[in-house]
């Protein structure tokens, strides 16, 4: 049997109150709607089919050929919406998967299981409940004396008894696609006007069709994203979602309400996190790690066992067993070796610090290459603009930067050299040479212990 999807997302979102269409709100740093289309992916090769019309053109911008679009002009109703994807699909697929775009927690496993419900199911469809008392505005399942499912009756057109009912349309479908085309025309105007999707189930008990039903009793998943509340509330859901999974993997979470994962990072076994860590984008940790409290990593590679207390990372690559903080900053393109040691209040862009670099306090290294086992004194600026491009420094293995030393670009240090404190240097240093003053002038051949 062929699949095809189809994700509702034509909508305003009104009640979000926003410039920005509802779907493309963030949600665990990504638009809304991703969630929805990754679910998707997960269950069939065919691109899904996303019903577009509210912020259309910024959907496309967003989305760009991920997806197929169906554009439904007007907004009259979920099913409505569906009907705008029958000339993409109308005979080329034999199942049709509807979801809604504003429902990010909603699990491709569950999904699966709508599906193979609906391969065994001899009427046309499947859908997903949930028995949750307190979900007021979702439709109600309505059932006959025998159970079985006869429609289902959205809030506002509910008597008193049948707003009692228990068990809720979640809001994902799972149809036969021939019968599906076939009944959608038929369906009638509800009295807000609009053709709802949910009145297909009553078309298809009218014949005598068997209406299949998936149950899941995780609520997460049927948190719909009406108002700024349920957005806050799913990205928590999503939060303790993420974090549970980690934990399962062995990672150690000091308090995972206040430890921030989006869905694109993998994190290492033995690792702990503490509060307030925030880790973003393509970010990997190793193993073995203490990271945070207080620290933002975002599209950064970290080996095992590295130590990151109050720091933002970005764009950078840290070897194994690297000691950062408090207060430090690396930018794009840092690169840290194995056992770099960074204290407080220094910044690191663009550049490599070879393994065992030890950066205690308040420098600026911007597009440099150093050494092996280098020592960078309090205070080195790396002076990398002059004002017109960005120059190299490049310090040898072993070099020893005396504290406050400025670095002016272009410039390059042997091996071993070393600088007097205060050192302005504006010209290349040889290998074991001391050079001290302003502008720096070498003094001295070292001796080099063998
Ligand atoms: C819908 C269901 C309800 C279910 C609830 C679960 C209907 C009629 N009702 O109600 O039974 O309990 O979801 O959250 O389906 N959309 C369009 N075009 C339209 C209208 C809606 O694309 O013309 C999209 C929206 O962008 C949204 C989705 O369909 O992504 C659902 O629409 P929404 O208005 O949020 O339906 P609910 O009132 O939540
Ligand atoms: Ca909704």
């Amino acid at each position: 049997m062929t699949l095809a999807a189809v994700i509702l997302a034509a909508g305003q979102g009104t009640r979000l109150k926003s410039d920005l269409p509802k779907v493309l709100h963030r949600l665990g740093g990504r638009a809304l709607v991703r969630y929805a289309i990754e679910a998707a992916q997960a269950l069939t090769d065919a691109p899904p089919v996303l019903v577009i019309g509210h912020g259309a053109d910024e959907v496309r911008a967003e989305l760009g050929d991920t997806v197929r679009y169906a554009v439904q002009e007007q907004q009259l109703g979920t099913g409505h919406a569906v009907m705008q994807a029958a000339p993409l699909l109308e005979g080329r697929c034999s199942n049709v998967l509807v979801t809604y775009g504003d429902m990010p927690l909603l699990r491709a496993n569950t999904l699966r299981a709508l599906i193979e419900t609906q391969s065994r199911n001899s009427g046309p469809l499947t859908l997903l409940t949930i028995d949750a008392p307190h979900l007021f505005d979702f439709g109600r399942i309505v059932r006959d004396v025998d159970g079985r499912v006869t429609g289902i009756i959205e809030l506002a057109q509910a008597t008193p008894a049948q707003q009692a009912i228990v068990e809720k349309n979640v809001g994902a479908y799972c149809l036969n696609a021939e019968w599906l085309w076939a009944h959608l025309p038929q369906l009638p105007l509800s009295p807000k006007g609009e053709y709802y999707l949910t009145d297909i189930v009553a078309l298809a008990a009218a014949e005598g069709g068997d209406v299949a039903v998936v149950k899941t009793d995780d609520e997460a998943e049927t948190l719909g994203i009406n108002t700024r509340a349920q957005l806050a509330q799913a990205e928590a859901a999503l939060r303790a979602r993420l974090n549970a999974q980690w934990m399962a993997e062995g990672v150690t979470f000091i308090d995972p309400a206040t430890t921030y994962l989006e869905p694109t990072v993998t994190v290492g076994r033995d690792t702990v996190l503490w509060p307030n860590v925030h880790l973003q984008g393509a970010t990997s940790i190793g193993e073995g790690c203490v990271i945070g409290p207080n620290t933002i990593v975002r599209d950064t590679v970290i080996g095992n066992g590295c130590h990151i207390e109050c720091s933002v990372l970005e764009g950078a690559w840290l070897g194994d067993e690297v000691e950062m903080g408090p207060f430090a900053r690396l930018r794009q393109g840092a690169r840290l070796e194995r056992g770099v040691h960074m204290g407080n209040f220094g910044e690191v862009k663009n550049s490599t610090l070879g393994p065992g670099v030890k950066m205690g306090h308040f420098s600026y290294i911007g597009d440099a290459a150093i050494g092996a086992e280098a020592n960078i004194g309090a205070g080195t600026i790396t002076c990398n603009f002059d004002g017109v491009k960005k120059n190299k420094t490049i310090i040898g293995e072993n070099a020893f930067i005396g504290s406050d030393t400025m670095l002016v670009a272009p410039v390059s240090l042997g091996a071993n050299a070393r600088t007097g404190a205060g050192s302005v240097v504006t010209k290349d240093i040889p290998a074991d040479s001391l050079a001290v003053g302003m502008p720096a002038r070498v003094i001295r051949k070292l001796k080099v212990e063998s």
